[in-house]
This record gives C-alpha cells, sequence and structure tokens, in this order.
C-alpha cells in the first residue's frame, strides 16, 4: 500500500495566502509537475484547462482563488471591495457550467464577505482564509465517511466497475467512487476494479488507474465499449461513479458515458451506485433537464492524444462534457450523512431538511 497517495496535495493555499499550488492533472501519469496560480486567468485556465478537476477539487480550488484575488484588492469601505470581490467570483464562476461545486463554495465565500461588511477589509480577509481552509478541510472528512458508506456496500471477491475520476486527485482526499475502494485495500478485502478509459479527455487512463494501481488495488483498464462485455462476463458486481451535480430528483450529472454505463448495469442486473458529497446535491435544480451541461472543444475528439489528427478537419464534433443518468437507473446516492434510495424526492430532502 503506498501510503503517499494519501500526502498527495493537489490544491494547497501557500502559508501567507498569496497564491496557490495545484497538481498538473493534465501532465499525469507521466509527470507530477506542480503549478503556481495567482491570477484571475491562472485560476480561471487551470480549472477551464482541467489542470485541476473533480466536482470538489475545483470547488476548493475556486474558494482559495477568490480569497487570493481578495487579498489583492486595494480599497479602503466594504462597498468598493465587494464590488471587486463579485468580480473575480463571478469570472471564476464561468469557467466550468457543471458541477455545482464551484458555485457552492464561491457562494459559501460571498456569504461570509457578506456577513463581515461592518468589519474592516483586513478582517473581513481573515474570515475569507478560514472560510476556505474550512472547504477543503469539510471535503476530507465528507470523502472519509462517504468511503465508509461505500464500503459497507462491497463485499469479498466483488469485481467493481468504475468511470471517469473520483478519487483523491478530484477531491481533498480519499475521493468519493474511488474512497471504498481505497479504504477496502487497507482493510485488506479481496476485490478487483474495471476502470473505463472515459473518453475523450482519459481520465479513467491517466488519472484513475494511475491512482488505484500506485494503491497497491487490482486495476484492470478498459475501453469505454468494453464496459458491456465485462458485466455480460460476470465480472462487475457493482457500479461506483461520482458526480457533478445531482439534481432534487435524483437525476445524476456525470462524466460524459455514465448514463450509458447505468443503462447497461440496469440490463444486467448490476448495482450502480453515484457517490458524492452532500455539496454537489443541488436542491434547486428539481431534475436532470435543469443541469447544464458544459460543451467543450471539437479538437478534444479529433485531434487531442493523438501523434495526428484521427478526423478529418472539417468533420462536425459534439463533444459533451457530461450526461445525466436517469434516478431510477440509480441504486443509492451514497453522501456523507448515509446512502440515500429512491424515491430520491423524498431521500434527499430529508438531508436537506425539507
Ligand atoms: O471533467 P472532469 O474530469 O472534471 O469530470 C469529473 C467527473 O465527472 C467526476 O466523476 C466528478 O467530478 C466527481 S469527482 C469526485
Amino acid at each position: 500500500m503506498n501510503s503517499e497517495l494519501y500526502k498527495i496535495n493537489n490544491v494547497r493555499l501557500s502559508d501567507d495566502g498569496s497564491c496557490v499550488t495545484i497538481i498538473d492533472q493534465t501532465k499525469l501519469p507521466g509527470r507530477t509537475e506542480y503549478l503556481t496560480l495567482k491570477t484571475p486567468e491562472d485560476f480561471f485556465e487551470a480549472i477551464y484547462e482541467l489542470k485541476v478537476r473533480g466536482a470538489p477539487a475545483i470547488g476548493i480550488c475556486a474558494a482559495f482563488g477568490v480569497f487570493c484575488l481578495a487579498r489583492t484588492i486595494d480599497a479602503s469601505d466594504y462597498e468598493s471591495f465587494i464590488e471587486k470581490f463579485d468580480e473575480y467570483r463571478r469570472y471564476l464562476d464561468s469557467s466550468r457550467p457543471t458541477a455545482v461545486n464551484l458555485s457552492w463554495a464561491l457562494n459559501r465565500m460571498r456569504s461570509v464577505a457578506e456577513r463581515g461588511r461592518d468589519k474592516p477589509v483586513t478582517e473581513i480577509l481573515t474570515l475569507l482564509e478560514a472560510e476556505c481552509r474550512e472547504i477543503q478541510a469539510e471535503d476530507a472528512s465528507m470523502c472519509r465517511a462517504i468511503s465508509e458508506y461505500g464500503f459497507s456496500l462491497m463485499k469479498e471477491g466483488d469485481g467493481i466497475l468504475t468511470h471517469c475520476n473520483a478519487g483523491p486527485l478530484a477531491t481533498s482526499s480519499y475521493g468519493t467512487a474511488l474512497g471504498p475502494l481505497l479504504l477496502a485495500r487497507e482493510r485488506g478485502l479481496n476485490f478487483r476494479v474495471f476502470a473505463d478509459e472515459t473518453r475523450p479527455l482519459l481520465q479513467g487512463a491517466r488519472l484513475t488507474a494511475y491512482e488505484l494501481a500506485r494503491a497497491g488495488i487490482d486495476v484492470t483498464l478498459i475501453c469505454d465499449n468494453m464496459a458491456s462485455l465485462v458485466m455480460k462476463n460476470g465480472w462487475i458486481q457493482a457500479c461506483f461513479v461520482g458526480c457533478d451535480r445531482v439534481a432534487a430528483n435524483g437525476d445524476a450529472a456525470n462524466k460524459i458515458g455514465t448514463s450509458g454505463v447505468a443503462i447497461l448495469a440496469a440490463h444486467y442486473g448490476i448495482p450502480f451506485y453515484v457517490l458524492g458529497p452532500t455539496s454537489t446535491i443541488d436542491m434547486n435544480c428539481g431534475t436532470g433537464d435543469d443541469i447544464e451541461i458544459e460543451l467543450r472543444a471539437p479538437d478534444e475528439i479529433k485531434v487531442k492524444f493523438y501523434e495526428q489528427p484521427m478526423a478529418p478537419e472539417e468533420v462536425k464534433c459534439y463533444n459533451p462534457a457530461f450526461d445525466v443518468t436517469d434516478n431510477s437507473l440509480i441504486t443509492g446516492i451514497v453522501t456523507e450523512r448515509g446512502i440515500c434510495r429512491a424515491p430520491y424526492e423524498k431521500s434527499l430532502g430529508e438531508l436537506f431538511g425539507k
């Protein structure tokens, strides 16, 4: 077991609060490179280009980012401070639309700034720093609790299929969908994992296979279109996936291809679990239809990762980064507060005291 895995500090606010260091996830697994983010453009591009990615991680990075930028605001009164703060906050919030953790974390920072309206700017900054560090600390404990609940769903000899990457790199420690697997490895359970490579950006091949192999887990990489076959072979006893935004009715947005996995799992009678912190549940979205799906550049399909372009230059491409899995296909939504089951309006509503 490689305990170094848990020491990976994928998003770190410097001690003096002036900048943020991230692991550049686009360089993994070949190179472990760190990037320092300081300017609004640094933060925006790191999130947009998936140098930092995974719903909780981008929320944490944006919260740290808006704090670093707030420190640079030259304002003596609250009104001019908050005007500039909001400009930075909206800019970072516009970097990616689907994962709710981004706006959730930025809104938390906004509320803290608002609560400090009668205080001097220096005191507001102290409150903001505490809040963004707290967002990261909370995420670590939420992931740990999710891992425990997810672990309770596993048994000796299981094969688990996962899609995209919802491990430590995407969060602040264990991860969500990969958390139970890391815990199971620590506890000596015998199991194996099939990781979808996750076209077009290969988060499964580059990041999930990397994280699980480093942890000493028996992981087999498959192309996305092989999931049906491994299920038919009887090799999969459960699917564990992360999420970017869960609607109030349980419809769950996650990396493109997730809903296909859920449909296959239903066909083969395999339980399909979505794992995520309550910060990924958006009770303001009634259903998956209310979730904005990010559309990304055609070259991610045609060119990226190929030595030469793999499609005619003029061909049209459709490149949605996420899809929504219908709640009817989800066996359970595993949160830090327990496992929610259908009907999700009721079980998720209860989590939020509704
Ligand atoms: O586009 P990405 O790589 O940010 O997509 C990430 C995912 O879809 C993850 O499954 C999700 O954010 C959960 S991370 C715990």
